[in-house]
């Protein structure tokens, strides 16, 4: 495995390989989560290259950027596990250097649930992935349906730009218990943990309910916000029935919806979400 932190370099070792490449964004702190899609990548794609990098424009100044977790060490020997052929790891400085000045707005996708609460993320995000695609060109990338939004506006953004990258969305990946896997998971005390399982109790519940014939959005935002409100503790930021590729809120589920919700637990924001389709 192949590790480099200039683009001359990823360049390079981009060039030599052979075959179709997949490719795994990623802010490392590496867990389950992520270890999936390099699985899928190499599943479906001759060679595999990830990429770790803290992206500091897609936070705001109030945000976690400078404590977000480091584990460079053991996320290297889990991608080396992985079987992963390369590893681009550039400083802030080659990715950002001084008189930087694009950036890319996807519109109305990225304005509603995450983009309102953090402004200026998806632009962040939208342009780092840009630049990612750009250096390594891989055939496809790999993103984790957890971040729902961040899917919706990655393939907004290929299918705008035509940028020639074909886009994998894959599972989220939970824990045993049922919480989904986040780097941020880190921050919360063991009794948090266990209290974060309502998020994902909140979308089964929900789910039954669409299950058994309610398709009224606000009556199944309603059920889960019910199911929130049992702990006091926790903030919601929001719960959304939308589109799952435009993300406009929804008044009834006719086809496909996307259940997603936003809550605080401490300093720590939480997100979980639900794909479900009316029959
Ligand atoms: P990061 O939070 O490190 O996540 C990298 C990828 O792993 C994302 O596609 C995310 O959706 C996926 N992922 C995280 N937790 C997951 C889980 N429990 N199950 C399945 N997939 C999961 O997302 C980012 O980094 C950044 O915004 C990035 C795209 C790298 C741009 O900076």
């Amino acid at each position: 495995m192949q590790i480099v932190s200039t683009i001359a370099a990823a360049r390079e070792t981009r060039a030599r390989l052979n075959g179709t490449l997949g490719f795994v964004p990623t802010m490392g702190f590496l867990h389950e989560g992520h270890l999936s899609l390099v699985r899928r990548a190499r599943k479906e794609c001759d060679a595999v290259a990830v990429s770790i990098f803290v992206n500091p424009t897609q936070f705001s100044p109030d945000e976690d950027l400078n404590r977000y977790p480091k584990a460079l060490e053991k996320d290297l020997a889990l991608l080396r596990e992985a079987g992963v052929s390369f590893v681009f790891t550039p400083d802030e400085s080659e990715i950002y250097p001084p008189g930087f000045a694009t950036s890319i707005d996807v519109g109305e996708v990225s304005k509603p649930l995450e983009g309102a609460i953090r402004p200026g993320h998806f632009s962040g995000v939208a342009t780092v992935v840009t630049k990612l695609f750009n250096i390594i060109q891989p055939a496809k990338a790999f993103f984790g349906q957890k971040d729902a939004q961040q899917c919706a506006v990655i393939k907004r953004l290929v299918a705008d730009l035509n940028i020639p990258v074909d886009i994998v969305i894959c599972d989220i990946v939970r824990n045993e218990k049922g919480l989904a896997l986040s780097s941020r998971n880190s921050y919360l005390t063991d009794s948090e943990q266990d209290r974060a399982l309502l998020l994902h109790e909140s979308l089964g519940k929900a789910q039954e309910h669409i299950a058994a014939g309610e398709w009224n959005a606000s009556s199944i935002k309603r059920l889960i916000g019910d199911i929130l409100s049992k702990d006091p503790e926790f903030s919601v930021d929001y719960i959304s029935v939308a589109d799952p590729y435009s993300l406009t809120e929804l008044d009834s589920v006719d086809g496909e919806a996307l259940i997603s919700l936003a809550v605080r637990v401490g300093n720590t924001r939480l997100l979980d979400n639900v794909l479900v389709r009316r029959k």
